[in-house]
Order: C-alpha cells, then structure tokens, then sequence
C-alpha cells in the first residue's frame, strides 16, 4: 500500500542471486509501484534483460553509452525519476565502488547520480560478505545514508552454509515499505510508543491442549505496521509469530492472557496508545494440569473442568487511565452497536471498534475487515468492507484526526 505508485529503481547486480530479482520486480509491480530496471552486463549473464523488461514493462538499462534519447542522458534522467531506489542483489563490487564513489558502468554511475533513498541488499560468497574491506565498505554507506538489509545465513551457491543469501523476497519489499512510509508518510506518531495486543489468547488445560478462539492476529499486525510506519516505538505483544517485524517494532510473544496483561503493565505508565486487539480469552482453567490428561474408561462419561475468569485486561488500563489512549475491539455475532457502546463506556476507553464476527468474509481469520468506530464524545464512524492493512490506516487516520496520509 506504502508503494502504490511509488517509482522504484531496481538496480541488479552480477551475482547468483541475480535471479531472485525477476520475483522482486514481479512483488513490486504487484504492490502497485512502477518499476524500472538497470542491469550491470555481469548481472545480465545470469538473468536476460528482456526476462526483467517483460515483468517490469519498462526497458531494462545495461548500457552507459546506448544514448538514444538525445533529450535526456539516460542514467541521470534513470536516477532522477526514482523515489525509491534498491539493489539487489548487490555484489561485493558494486558496494566497493559506491562507497569510494567510483563510476564506471550503468549500475554505478546512476546510483552515484541518485539522491532519493537506496537500500542495498548485499549478497555474496560468506569469506567475501566477511571480508574486512568488503565490511569496511557497508560501514561507511551506511554512513553515508544508505539503507542495507543484512545477508540470511544459510545453504550457499558454493556447497556450504554461510552469511550471505540474499534475503527472502518478501522481506525486502517489507523493508521497502518502511523506508517508503519514512519518507513519505507524516510521521504522525513520532516519539510516541504504542502497544498493540493480537492473537487469541491460549490458556492452557495440560501440557498438550488449550482453549483459545479463531483470531490470526492479522487486525492487531496491521493496526501495529501503520503504527511503525507512522513512526511509533511499537510494542507488538500477540500470540502468534509468523510476522515480519518493521525496524521499530518490537515482538513479545506470549500465551495466556496473563502473561499479556503482565506485559502490557510493564509498559503501560510510559505508553501513549494501547490497541487491544487480541480477542482475550475470557476464561481460564482453574487448575492446569501437569501432565496430559488422560481419557475415561467409559464412553459417554462427563468430564467436569471449572473454570475461572480471567481479567478484563482493558477495563483495568482503563481505571488507570492517565495519558493513554485506549482503543478496544468488540468482537460481537448480534447487536453490534448496543453491545459495543456498553463496553465503551464500561471499559472507560477512547475508541471502540466494533466488529462483526458473524460473517466469514470479514473479522477472524479473514482478510477483509469491515467496522464501525466508535467513540466517548460520541462520534460514530461506518468504514466499508476493505483488506485489515488499508483499514488499519483508515483507523488510525480517525483516532489521530489526521486525514493527510495521501497514497
Ligand atoms: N479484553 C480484555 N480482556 C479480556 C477480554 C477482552 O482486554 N479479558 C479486550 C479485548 O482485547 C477487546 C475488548 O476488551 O479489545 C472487547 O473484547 P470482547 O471479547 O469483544 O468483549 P468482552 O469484554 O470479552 O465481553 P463479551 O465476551 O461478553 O462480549
């Protein structure tokens, strides 16, 4: 969403990985920003320039002095129409040269030549990446300003497991989109610190089973991404760890609700905004057993569990309420507005967002999200069906009353 209509430069450099690129231009054009390619002549014995022309549906730069244009000089009229520029990957070569400000072919004259943001994505032979002037090199643009996404450890070209794969694809768009949203987003939520809560929580019955509910988690990471985008130290506190975490966010991963409530009180006196978006589970087993619980004799024979409840982590943050502002979902099947307003008045938050979880294209596990926002003044806002991330944005426009992230 941060790269729609973004104009990215993807510079590709002549190592093995040079084939990944194709994917990378491919996520890019996905995510609905405009893609040009440039291709140093080693990179282009790996992979064709017409593979990368195709995905990218623009021509593909391997030649300094292949002027055709008479109007412009084409690597800086390239480097000039950037708003975002990366490469990937790039070789111990090209990283020499950029930091002693050497250019001698396409792919290093434009990078000199350009002045938006760049994130190099070094990937190379572990003994080169290790290298002291190799290191010596990334230092200095980093320095310099340059963004870098440090090389996976892993299953090299070479036979052997070193530093020095190129990172997995979608972690590199990931990391374009929160060098994007520094750019180009208001940081509205500078020096702020957030927290966010996801997950359904899971409390134990013995060591092997749980009781715990149908949310992913998806809202509470979305509502955490925008956060960080916007420039927030986010605390991500949530039961699952399948995400990809922005530089400025924070995973804690815990299991039971009171292991979340411990967490969150640990931060809530330095904290600005709390977004409760883990579907807490209500109760608890009274006693948790130590050892798996082993089946009956005799079928049809009731088991009895007593259960207690747990605490209502919100409506305790709420009573100690100074400069937070707190925002709860409710999680309703019928009702939905009655219902939500008592918990907004009975929690004593700020915001509610209320959710409908009845229907199966929106609210757990879905991608779609639909929701009515409604706060302690009274406001009522009805936000259409859209996916978690575009309406985590639009949420968060509505709570800090700032409508001036523009795509
Ligand atoms: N919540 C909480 N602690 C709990 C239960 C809920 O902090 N023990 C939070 C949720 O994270 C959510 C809000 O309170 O932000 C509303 O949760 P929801 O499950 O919709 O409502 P409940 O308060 O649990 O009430 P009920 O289950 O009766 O609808």
């Amino acid at each position: 969403m941060v790269l729609l209509r973004k104009k990215i430069g993807v510079v590709v450099t002549g190592g093995i990985a040079a084939y990944k690129a194709t994917e990378l231009v491919r996520q890019l054009v996905k995510a609905g920003a405009i893609v040009r390619v440039i291709m140093t002549k080693s990179a282009s014995e790996f992979i064709t320039p017409l593979t990368l022309q195709v995905l990218s549906r623009h021509e593909v730069l391997i030649d300094t002095f292949s002027e055709n244009d008479t109007e412009h000089v084409q690597h800086i009229e390239f480097a000039d129409w950037c708003d975002l520029v990366v490469v990937a990957p790039a070789t111990a070569n090209i990283i020499g040269k950029l930091s002693n400000g050497i250019a001698d072919e396409i792919a290093s004259t434009t990078l000199l030549a350009v002045a938006c943001p760049c994130l190099l994505c070094p990937a190379m032979n572990t003994n080169m990446y290790q290298h002291p002037a190799t290191q010596r090199n990334l230092k200095r643009l980093k320095k310099d300003g340059y963004y870098l996404l440090e090389p996976d450890t892993g299953f090299l070209a070479e036979g052997y497991e070193g530093k020095g794969r190129l990172p997995v694809i979608t972690q590199i768009v990931e990391k374009l989109e929160s060098i994007a949203a520094k750019h180009f987003y208001p940081q509205l939520l500078e020096n702020k610190k957030v927290i966010v809560t996801a997950g359904g929580t899971r409390e134990r019955i013995d060591p092997v089973r749980y009781i715990s509910n149908d949310s992913s988690g998806k809202m509470g990471y979305a509502m955490a991404k925008i956060a960080s985008f916007l420039g927030a130290e986010v605390s991500f506190i949530s039961t699952k760890d399948h995400f990809p975490m922005m530089d400025n966010m924070d995973l804690i991963l815990v299991e039971s609700a009171l292991q979340m409530q411990k967490e969150i009180n640990e931060r809530y006196a330095q904290t600005d905004y709390v977004i409760m978006a883990a579907a807490v589970s209500d109760f608890r087993m009274m006693d948790q057993a130590e050892h798996k619980i082993k089946k009956k004799d005799q079928e049809n024979e009731k088991i009895l569990w007593e259960l207690i409840e747990n605490p209502d982590i919100l409506a305790e943050l709420g009573q100690n309420k100074k400069q937070q502002v707190l925002v709860g979902f409710a999680a309703e099947t019928q009702n939905l507005i009655e219902y939500a307003q008592r918990k907004l008045k009975s929690k004593r938050i700020d915001w509610i967002i209320a959710n409908d979880v009845s229907q199966k294209d929106i609210g757990f596990n879905s991608k779609n999200n639909q929701v009515t926002l409604l706060n302690e003044k009274g406001q009522v806002v009805n936000l259409p069906k859209m996916e978690k991330i575009d309406l985590a944005r639009k949420v968060w426009e509505i709570i800090l009353n700032d409508p001036i992230i523009k795509d």
